[in-house]
């Protein structure tokens, strides 16, 4: 499928105001994919929880939630990146992306990816980003390896899929420690 123009849908930080679109894009995307950690049997769906998360990642120097949204306000897509809480893990950022079904394979997904780890290489406190994916989940690994990130080993039947389980792939990709002293306010450069 063509890429849609570059006006059809902006990437940007999510802020308080997204609340709504938030929560309308959970309760898309959990019933859409196994492949998220997360699912419609763990989801609040309420405004003012989507808030409240939304909240926490503006309060998170080495956190951010980066959204995908459509020009008619709907979000599209999410990504973001939960940095460690305890001194010896908040050098490490753990990276989750999704992207509602009716736009895959439109290019929505790597440059959500793409912009939020532009953002993590200019934060100071981040050296190393990681996630996990669905051994089964070739469409995602596929894109995680073309970003750069390499497989670290592997999890056996650490998710449940479906009836059964399904191993997990962690990878991880080494960021440019730059040593410089926090900032509070990174987020610049989305488009
Ligand atoms: C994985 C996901 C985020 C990809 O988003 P997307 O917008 O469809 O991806 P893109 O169009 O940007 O494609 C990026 C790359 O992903 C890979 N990819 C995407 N869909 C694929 C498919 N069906 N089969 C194989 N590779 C695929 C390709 O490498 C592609 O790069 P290319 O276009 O240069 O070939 C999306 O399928 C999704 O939200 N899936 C459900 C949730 C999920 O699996 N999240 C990841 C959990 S770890």
């Amino acid at each position: 499928m063509r890429a849609p123009p570059d006006d059809a849908y902006s990437i940007r930080p999510a802020g308080l105001a997204d609340a709504e679109a938030l929560c309308a894009f959970k309760r898309q995307i959990f019933g859409e994919t196994e492949f998220l950690l997360q699912g419609l049997e763990d989801f609040d769906d309420q405004v003012e929880v989507e808030r409240d998360i939304i909240g926490r990642f503006h309060h998170q120097s080495n956190s951010v939630l980066v959204l995908a949204v459509a020009a008619d306000g709907q979000v599209i897509g999410l990504c973001s990146i939960v940095g460690g809480h305890l001194w010896r893990t908040r050098h490490v950022g753990t990276m989750s992306v999704g992207v509602v079904r009716a736009w895959w394979r439109r290019g929505v997904g790597k440059r959500l990816m793409a912009q939020t780890i532009r953002w993590a290489q200019e934060n100071p406190l981040l050296e190393k980003l990681a996630l996990q994916v669905h051994a089964t989940n070739t469409a995602a690994r596929a894109m995680y390896a073309g970003l750069g990130f390499v497989e670290e080993g592997l999890l056996r039947g650490e998710a449940k899929l479906g009836a059964g389980v399904d191993d997990l792939v962690p990878m991880g990709m080494p960021l440019p420690h730059r040593g410089e002293p926090m900032r509070h306010a990174l987020v610049r450069n989305w488009d």
